[in-house]
């Protein structure tokens, strides 16, 4: 079959690679119909990560089954479904009180599989034509009648749209509460449309790209444009000198200052200064153990300088991790059947598989326009 495969930094192919297969009478085989690019694939394509040379990469998946192991039970071929990017078991400590991202089955030796992600086990990911899917009864989520034509709101269930709302659970919202949600990249737009349908009275959203404001705009939230300086200013003037009820960080460790320098710091000290005292702090963007790319001694061991006596000053509370979309999924798909939530305006980008390395060095780059892209891989 043809997948996307890691081959060093800043070089992705679509290659012919053996097919995905029932291994477990548990698995389920999917012919994947659509499948995204992350931010959190741009951190393995830069070679920030661990990942190894030839890992089909890739774990935004929504298809159709075209196999089932024996053990099977719920899922028939034919079904659509959506693929949390979590892989859980379902039975584990952590699974069965919901915390499906941080499973201790399924990468045994760590909490927490996933698709084509370095360091999350061996499973290969669904930038591909087949995907096969581990613990297939409770990982899949059979999609309503309308999937096969609203893909492109669908498969946000894999990963973003969950992201999102994780982020603003993380945080705390509550209906009639301002947000400071700093990346306006997918999943920081899914937490602005998360927080709006929540009921937040004001959503502010952080960025430097202007095209991805524009979005955040489009859901009814300020824009800051941190290019023009003086992010931390702006947001207090917003919000009554205090700061916001609350706020979420979707960058990650990557992050960087108006110039484009990395700052891995920055946004975690910005979210102290600019959210009131008692609020909360949700972080969805990725922060790794060990980042020996990174530019100063401290990140390179996965340590910031923390603004921590600010923080306890005022009394914050911070919350993090993989979002356990599974918690999510079931609800945020009824929200997108029945018209209330429309995840797809964030799409830039429907390019068949065989232009998925163009579609990564755009994306990478952020060129203007390039804000979502879904990858079909039977076009
Ligand atoms: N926790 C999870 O489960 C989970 C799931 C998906 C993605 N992620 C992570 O979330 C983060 C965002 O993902 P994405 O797909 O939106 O990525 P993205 O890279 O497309 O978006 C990040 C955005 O942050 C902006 N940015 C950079 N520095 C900034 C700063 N100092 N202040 C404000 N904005 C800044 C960039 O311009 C960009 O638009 C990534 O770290 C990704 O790995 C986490
Ligand atoms: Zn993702
Ligand atoms: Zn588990």
């Amino acid at each position: 079959m043809k997948a996307l495969v890691y081959e060093g930094p800043k070089k992705v192919a679509v290659v012919e690679v053996a097919d995905a297969e029932i291994e477990q009478p548990t698995d389920v085989l999917i012919e994947v119909s659509s499948t995204n690019i992350c931010g959190s694939d741009l951190h393995m394509y830069e070679g920030r990560t661990s990942v190894e040379k030839g890992k089909v990469l890739g774990h935004e998946t929504l298809g159709k089954v075209v196999e089932v192991g024996h053990a099977v039970y719920s899922i028939r071929v034919g079904d659509m479904v959506c693929l949390p990017f979590n892989i859980g078991c379902g039975f584990c400590a952590n699974c069965e009180r919901g915390f499906t991202g941080f499973c201790l089955t399924a990468n045994p030796g760590t909490a927490g599989a996933a698709y084509g992600f370095a360091g999350m086990g061996p499973y290969s990911g669904g930038q591909a034509e087949y995907l096969r899917v581990p613990f297939g009864d409770f990982n899949c989520l059979k999609l309503p009648e309308d999937a096969k034509k609203r893909q492109n709101d669908y498969v946000m269930l894999s990963d973003v749209f969950p992201t999102g709302w994780h982020a603003t659970r993380l945080a705390g919202l509550k209906p009639g509460d301002s947000i400071v949600i700093y990346g306006a990249g997918p999943v920081g737009l899914m937490a602005a449309l998360s927080a709006q349908l929540q009921g937040a009275a004001k959503v502010i959203v952080v960025d430097s790209k202007q095209d991805r404001l524009k979005l955040a705009e489009g859901m009814g939230a300020i824009g800051i444009d941190q290019s023009e300086g003086d992010v931390v200013g702006r947001i207090l003037e917003e919000t009554d000198g205090k700061g916001a009820s609350c706020g979420c960080e979707a960058v990650g460790y990557q992050c960087s200052d108006r110039h484009g320098h990395e700052v891995p710091n920055l946004t975690m000290n910005n979210l102290v200064k600019t959210v009131a005292a008692t609020g909360g702090i949700g972080v969805v963007g990725v922060f790794l153990p060990q980042d020996p790319g990174a530019k100063d001694a401290l990140a390179k061991e996965g340590a910031i300088a923390f603004d921590l006596g600010a923080m306890w000053f005022k009394g914050q509370r911070i919350a993090t991790g993989q979002a356990n979309v599974k918690a999510y999924n079931r609800k945020l798909c009824a929200l997108i059947e029945s018209g209330r939530a429309k995840p797809s305006q964030i799409v830039s980008h429907e390019l068949p598989l065989q232009q998925a390395a163009e579609a990564y060095q755009n994306f990478d780059e952020r060129v203007p326009g390039w804000t979502k892209v879904v990858l079909k891989p039977r076009a």
